[in-house]
């Protein structure tokens, strides 16, 4: 549990997207957090306090007024790591800018010397209007960090400018970033490439492999709460990767090692976790192959080695880490693969073992290093295999 122990507090002010912010007080527990809710008074006529109550395991605050707990403000604000506000109405930002401290909340935050993490949410006009905009400048100034708002439907239909509140996952995952960054990988730029790659037979038919792309998505988001600048190249993948991360999305192996390329001097950390395609048909047919009677044989050429290719690219310094899928001795055939792709670490897997491997959520690795070091990692989600990674990537670093 990634967040396990950390005190966040979150603040809650009256617009509609409170009952998303329910969902938030879930994904930070989910992640360990321990969460107190404070709310403002407009906001308890949207959600009852009972509900936060409920889903945080803590007594939810929402007046100054409360007999036992007149200094409560000073002490909460200073308690908790981080101060998340969601939904950050239009009216909260402008109180919390001008420093007025007319009730529990914005007396915690003009008290408030530590971070603080805003999702903005109202009507888009209001979010566009002069007065919001200075107000965001200003917190920004006194280091407020925000997430969103973004683009979508609000409550008073569809709009195609920024207003509704960030997603209750973006926002655990930025205050998850606030929260662990400050490591080795503060900072550095990481480009991680992720699933498989797809060579064309023709307009419809592809040549392709089951890498689903999970474990690259994981690392690039683990990557980037840790406080990476993170670019994430993916081959064709139903992952979804969110807008704190750079992601390329490319088709062919050749595509991969184009946009890698053009990246590869400035980067500090490569993770190739991405499966590319190794033949593609040597002629691509411009128009869709009839069926014929009897058999067809297809022609392939090699498609690049990447990782080899590039290497004269390589960012002096950089820290190469690759992956190999293996059936059978996986150990050995991944030490070659380090020696022979010139890697710095290789995350071996045995594609036979049940738990590891493609198309599912788990996995079961081990991390060689360049000398005769090893990691092994047991049975766990791949969002835990990715820290355990990126563990060993800072141990390096
Ligand atoms: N890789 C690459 N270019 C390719 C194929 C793979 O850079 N055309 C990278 C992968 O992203 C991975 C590492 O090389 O990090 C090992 O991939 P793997 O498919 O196991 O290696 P291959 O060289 O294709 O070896 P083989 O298929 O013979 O096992």
């Amino acid at each position: 549990m990634r967040l396990a122990g950390r005190r966040l507090l979150l603040g809650v002010s009256g617009g509609i997207a409170c009952y998303k912010s329910c969902i938030l007080v879930r994904r930070l527990r989910e992640a360990g957090a321990l969460v107190d809710v404070v709310m403002t008074r407009g906001a308890t006529r949207f959600v009852r306090p009972v509900t936060f109550e409920a889903l945080s395991g803590r007594p939810v605050r929402t007046s100054l007024w409360t007999r036992g707990e007149a200094l409560d403000h000073v002490r909460l604000a200073e308690e908790a790591e981080l101060i998340v506000l969601a939904p950050a109405t239009a009216d909260l930002l402008a109180r919390a800018a001008l420093g007025l401290a007319d009730d529990l909340l914005t007396s915690m935050l003009l008290a408030r010397s530590g971070p603080v993490l805003a999702a903005p949410a109202m009507n888009d006009r209001m979010f566009a209007a002069a007065p919001t905009r200075s107000h965001i400048a200003s917190l920004a100034a006194r280091g407020w960090h925000f997430v969103g708002p973004a683009i979508g439907p609000l409550a008073e239909g569809e709009s195609d400018t920024p207003g509704r509140m960030s997603e209750p996952e973006e926002i655990a995952e930025h205050a998850a970033r606030l929260l662990l960054s400050g490591g080795p990988l503060q900072g550095s730029r990481v480009v991680v490439t992720a699933g498989p790659t797809r060579e064309a037979i023709d307009p419809v038919r592809v040549i392709t492999n089951r890498s689903s792309g999970k474990m690259g998505y994981r690392l690039a988001e683990a990557a980037w709460r840790r406080g990476a600048l993170v670019t994430l190249i993916s081959g064709p993948s139903s992952e979804t990767a969110h807008s704190g991360i750079n992601t390329i999305r490319v088709e062919s192996t050749a595509e991969l090692r184009d946009r890698l390329a053009e990246r590869l001097p400035e980067t500090d950390v490569l993770i190739m976790a991405a499966a590319p395609a190794d033949y593609a048909p040597a002629n691509r047919a411009t128009e869709k192959t009839p069926r014929q009677s009897g058999n067809l044989t297809l022609a392939l050429v090699s498609t690049p080695d990447i990782l080899s290719d590039t290497k004269s690219l390589r960012k002096a310094g950089m820290l190469t880490v690759g992956f190999a899928l293996e059936t059978g001795d996986a150990l050995a055939k991944g030490r070659a693969k380090l020696e022979r792709k010139d890697l710095d670490l290789i995350v071996v897997n045995d594609a036979l073992q049940p738990g590891a491997g493609f198309e599912v959520d788990t996995n079961i690795v081990s991390i060689l290093h360049k000398d005769s070091r090893q990691t092994n990692v047991s049975l766990a989600s791949k969002a835990q295999i990715a820290e355990a990674i990126l563990d060993v990537v800072e141990a390096e670093l």
